[in-house]
Order: structure tokens, then sequence, then C-alpha cells
């Protein structure tokens, strides 16, 4: 049921408020003072302490799910101390990369029933390691048969372009971060900074949502490139990837994105005034090293358009040269949730536009089965 809106993806990318308040819902645990402290995921109580000895952690996943990961990933190094490495599931199996029985592998999927995830998943099980499983379906074959694990509760995702399920992934890694740091007095401020940041997203999502007629606008302009560049690098590194991959799945636009850390290592032969390019420059410990990739890409008369943080537009695009679309500001690791938000409108209303299928692109399936 689509209620009010025209498209199934529509209506998931405005569900988000709601979604991720169900994903949280029970997870974050009050202290006296009416202050989320603490987070409880009752599939994981009684293996963190496994996870906390493991030798390294090795996300798995494919597409959407991949990115979410990559999103999370340095948070989890951040409060765990313990290395993080990405794998896509079909790449693994191609090398037949190395698994120990030290490890634990997330495998991170909506559907829980992506073939390549789920041989994936048979392999690291061969291979001795700890497997947790991270998916939006109950019952599903991923959820099954690993060890154990986190139920998304995004909710059932229709539209083939995963959207709430993306975000609501992102919030349950930043959760597994939080309740594998454990509570160090070194960190206790850092956790509960995260932690009332969480119980507030759903409130920043609503915010980011009222965008959606300037992302329209947006669209407009953009209905007949050939190509849209998106630069990320730290956090929004994913959102890049995440943004460029809704825009080729559902606008058929070809789209990359690009670490801006590899800029001047290829990337920037292609900026001219013909180029659009969307650079990710909300606030955190980059902000002054993507300002300067603005400049050089300014410089190469690229057309900018650049997400940052409200009140920030004139410290991104100091002449007024670019187009700044201002999101509301979190705490730096989750401002990926954010930041992702204006990218599925743009991606949505330019397939609109463009006169595609928005619910299911050609040639792609909503679980991919078969390898
Ligand atoms: C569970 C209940 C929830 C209830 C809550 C009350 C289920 C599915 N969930 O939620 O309805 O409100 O207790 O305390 O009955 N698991 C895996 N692999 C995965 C995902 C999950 O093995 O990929 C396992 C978990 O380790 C756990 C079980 O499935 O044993 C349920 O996981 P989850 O729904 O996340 O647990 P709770 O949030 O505690
Ligand atoms: O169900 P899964 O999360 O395992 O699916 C993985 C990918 O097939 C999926 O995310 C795909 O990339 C989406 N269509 C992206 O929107």
């Amino acid at each position: 049921n689509k209620g009010n809106y025209e498209h199934y993806m529509q209506k998931e990318i405005h569900e988000q408020p709601e979604s991720l308040r169900t994903t949280m819902r029970g997870r974050l645990i009050r202290g006296g003072s009416c202050k989320a402290k603490t987070v409880l995921l009752g599939g994981l109580k009684d293996h963190l302490k496994t996870i906390r000895r493991s030798r390294r952690i090795v996300f798995i996943g494919c597409g959407t799910s991949y990115n979410a990961a990559l999103a999370a990933r340095p948070i989890l190094e951040e409060l765990s101390g313990v290395p993080v490495t990405m794998e896509v599931a079909s790449d693994l199996l191609d090398r037949q990369g190395p698994i120990y029985r030290e490890d634990t592998a997330v495998f991170v999927s909506q559907s829980g029933e992506t073939a390549d995830t789920l041989h994936a998943l048979q392999y690291a099980q061969e291979n001795g390691a700890l497997c947790v499983g991270i998916t939006n379906t109950v019952g599903s074959a991923i959820s099954r048969n690993t060890h154990c694990g986190v139920h998304i509760n995004a909710g059932c995702e229709i539209g083939v372009a995963s959207t709430k399920a993306y975000t609501s992934q992102i919030v349950v890694m930043a959760m597994l971060a939080l309740a594998i740091g454990g509570d160090t007095i070194s960190n206790q401020a850092r956790r509960e900074a995260i932690i009332d940041g969480l119980v507030d997203l759903p409130n920043k999502v609503r915010e980011v949502l009222k965008l959606d007629e300037e992302m329209k606008d947006l669209a407009k302009l953009l209905i007949a490139e050939q190509s849209l560049l998106v630069f990320g690098r730290g956090y929004n590194y994913a959102t890049a990837l995440e943004g460029a991959l809704k825009v080729k799945e559902v606008a058929l636009m070809h789209s990359e994105g690009i670490l801006a850390g590899e800029m001047k290592h290829g990337p920037l032969a292609l900026v001219d005034e013909n180029l659009s390019i969307v650079v990710i420059a909300t606030h955190d410990t980059c902000f002054s090293k993507q300002q300067s990739v603005i400049q050089q890409l300014h410089a190469r008369k690229g057309r900018l358009i650049v997400i940052c943080s409200k009140g920030k537009a004139s410290m991104v695009c100091p002449s007024g040269s670019c187009r700044a679309i201002e999101v509301p500001q979190v705490e730096d690791c989750l401002q990926p949730v954010v930041n992702i938000v204006p990218l599925q409108l743009l991606a949505y209303h330019l397939t609109v536009l463009r006169g595609y299928n928005v619910d299911q692109p050609r040639n792609l399936a909503k679980s991919v089965t078969t390898q």
C-alpha cells in the first residue's frame, strides 16, 4: 500500500523518521536522568565478549548493504579498537580471501537472501569465524544461518532501490559499535553524545526531508546530464558511493562515487565546465580538506552542488559560485544517515522526470538470489 505516495521508493524515503524510530525501539536504555545511556541488542548480548576478543571484524555485503557497512566502519574502529575490514561478498568468494577462526564476520543484507552474501556466509562458517547477521527479514536464510545477529526492523521495503533499510542498517551498526565498545571512562562523553544523537536522529531526518522541493528543482536542472560525480570522504565516503548507486540504479544516469582524497590521482582529469559534481562537505574533521577539494574543482570550472551543514553555505561557496544544499548537523558518525536523504530525493525526482520506472528499474531484481 503506497498510501498518499505515487511510488514505493518515495514512500520509503519519507518513512525514514518512523523506520529509524522502530529500529531503535527498546534498544536504547535510558538512565535515571531520562537521558539515554546504554545500548541493548538482544540478539548479541551473549556474544559481545567473543566479538571484543576477535582479531578483526570483517563486514560482508553487496550493493547498498555494503555501503551501509562502509558508513559505519569508522565508528566501529574508533569504539571497538578492533581492526575492521570490508568485503564485497562476490569478491571475497572470487579470491577465496582469508577468513579465520579468530574473525567476527558480519553479514549485512536487507533481504537476507542475497546469493553472494549467503555463499560468503557458508564460506566463513567453514573457516570457523563467528558469523553475525544484520538483516531486515526475520526468518530469512541469513538470519537463520548466522550464529547471532540483529534485525534492523525497518519494515518491509518494496522499492528495488534500498532507502530506509540503508539508514536503519547504519543506525544498527552504530549501536553495534556502542555495544562492542563497552563503557570505559575515556569514551563516556563520546558515547553519550552518540546515544543522544541517535535519540534525536528521526527529528533531524524529518527536517532534512523538507528539502524535497529543492531536490526536485535540482533534478530539473540535471535532467539531461550524461554523468554525475559524487565526492565524499571519511564518514561520508559511503554517502558518495550510495548516492551514486541510487542515481545510476533508478535514474539510469551514469554516476560515480569518488573518494575525495583520490581526486588528484585521476578523477580531476574529467572535470570541466560541462561536468556536474556533488561534493559532500558537512562539518567534521575532514571539512577543511573538502574545502580545498571544492576550490580545486571550482578552479577547473566544475558545476558544483555542495551538501553542507546548516549555516555553512558561505564557507563552501564563498562567491556563491555553486549550489549549496544545507542539511542539519548531527554527531559526525551519524551524519551519513542525514546526508544520504537529499541524494535519495534527487535520484527519485530525476527518475520521475526522466520518465523511468522508479520502483522496478530495468534489468534489476529486489533480491539477487542467483550468482
Ligand atoms: C527480540 C524479538 C522481538 C522482541 C524482543 C523483545 C524476534 C525476531 N525478535 O528482538 O520481537 O520484541 O526480542 O525483547 O523474535 N539473529 C540472527 N541473525 C540475524 C538476525 C538475528 O541470528 O541476522 C538472531 C539474534 O541473535 C536473536 C534473534 O535472531 O537471537 C532475534 O534477533 P532480534 O530480533 O534482533 O532480537 P531482539 O531485538 O532482542
Ligand atoms: O538484500 P541485500 O541487502 O543483500 O541486497 C544487496 C543489494 O542487492 C542491494 O542493496 C542493491 O544494491 C539495491 N538494489 C541497491 O538499492
